[in-house]
């Protein structure tokens, strides 16, 4: 079997002797020594400032938005994880849908109203697969309509547009540290603020809106990563340079065997491919059917990330009409992607899906 993704595992003794340090010292969670050193490591690597760890890339959205005081309508991307809206939506938020390239699968922002910018108070796009957006463009819009500009940076770990780590772009960007991700703490993000006055207001929402008085000033939640998760970060730092490109060659591996007969996204210049994802984009849903149908049948395991559009959901309706992003994800599947995955697999994956595209193409 070949799954789809296999979080990355230290060896065990690593992560043994953190969680025999944080025993000794019995302090679990609250701002401890593992977390402040996993933050300053983690803001390092970046090259960013004012970087805050929060216990999961969802909330550190929702964080984003409060630190940012963000209110009523936020310009979005249907061609995302439900996340992205969800946390929008649950905030009494409501999202406006833009549109996205259909080469570079992200916003675009063409696709954006005038009555969009005109009425909303911030925008939300993604960095999809890890690929940068059209920062230069949302950051021009952002200045003309007064907007803040808060890049759901999920899956950009690794990942640099113009030399930069894509999380340094927008007033503040998240990126989710989940155990499926390029680099994890098993549950976990962190948000990387543009202004240190947002990244000490978001250090105190994180924590119930307590000051440094202990007083409960702000409305906070409870959003802390604890020792324990912050120690799996801290023992994978060891394998970052591994790990980001083994993932970088085994997407290139894809590349180059699929790309004569599928799309494959198109990144920015400048933007190398993180090997965050793999996903390819078939002629149409049922070619896209057939092959998930014929891989399952190798025990190769893929999955439709994004499906649907988050803009044809019931629960969304009338946020916007966004018929590129529908189409897409109706024919856009992921496969197998992770660290220990071996070229020989690649190779064995993609020659499935031609033999199949072959056998199916060729019926017609
Ligand atoms: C684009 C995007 N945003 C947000 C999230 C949520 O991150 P988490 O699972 O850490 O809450 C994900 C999860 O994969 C995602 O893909």
């Amino acid at each position: 079997m070949i799954p789809i993704v296999k979080p990355f595992l230290p060896e065990l003794s690593l992560y043994n002797a953190q969680v025999g340090q944080i025993f000794d010292r019995n302090y679990l969670t609250n701002n401890g020594p593992v977390l402040r050193e996993l933050e300053a490591k983690l803001a390092e690597y970046f090259g960013v400032p004012h970087l805050l760890l929060v216990a999961n890339g969802t909330i550190a959205i929702q964080i984003a938005l409060m630190a940012l005081e963000i209110k009523g309508k936020v310009i979005t991307t249907p061609f995302s994880f439900a996340a992205t809206s969800s946390t929008l939506a649950a905030m009494g938020l409501t999202p406006e849908f833009a549109d996205i390239d259909a080469q570079s699968l992200n916003i675009d922002p063409k696709t954006i109203s005038e009555a969009q910018l005109a009425h909303s108070s911030a925008i939300l796009p993604v960095h999809v697969y890890g690929n940068a957006c059209d920062v230069d463009e949302l950051a021009s819009l952002a200045k003309q309509h007064d907007l803040k500009i808060i890049y759901d940076a999920a899956h950009t770990f690794g990942a640099k547009y113009k030399g930069k780590a894509l999380l340094s772009y927008g007033d503040a960007a998240t990126i989710s540290l989940h155990a499926t991700k390029i680099f994890h703490t098993v549950e976990g993000g962190a948000i990387a603020f543009k202004h240190k006055q947002d990244y000490e207001k978001a250090k105190q929402l994180i924590n119930f809106g307590f000051d440094s008085n202990n007083m409960p000033n702000l409305v906070g939640i409870n959003a802390k990563m604890s020792e324990l998760h912050a120690a799996m970060g801290l023992c994978l730092f060891e394998y970052i340079d591994n790990i980001t490109s083994h993932r970088a060659e085994l997407f290139q591996r894809y590349q180059e065997k699929l790309d004569s007969l599928v799309y494959m996204q198109e990144y920015a210049e400048t933007c190398r491919p993180n090997g965050a994802y793999a996903p390819i984009i078939l002629a149409n849903e049922a070619e896209l059917e057939g092959v998930q149908e014929h891989l399952a049948g190798l025990a190769i395991q893929t999955r439709r990330y994004f499906y649907p559009s988050l803009s044809l959901m019931e629960c969304y309706k009338g946020a916007g009409d966004t018929p590129i992003a529908n189409d897409i994800c109706s024919r856009v599947l992921c496969l197998p992607m992770y660290y220990e995955l071996s070229f020989e697999q690649v190779d064995f994956i993609c020659a499935s899906v031609s033999k199949f595209l072959t056998y199916y193409r060729g019926r017609k």
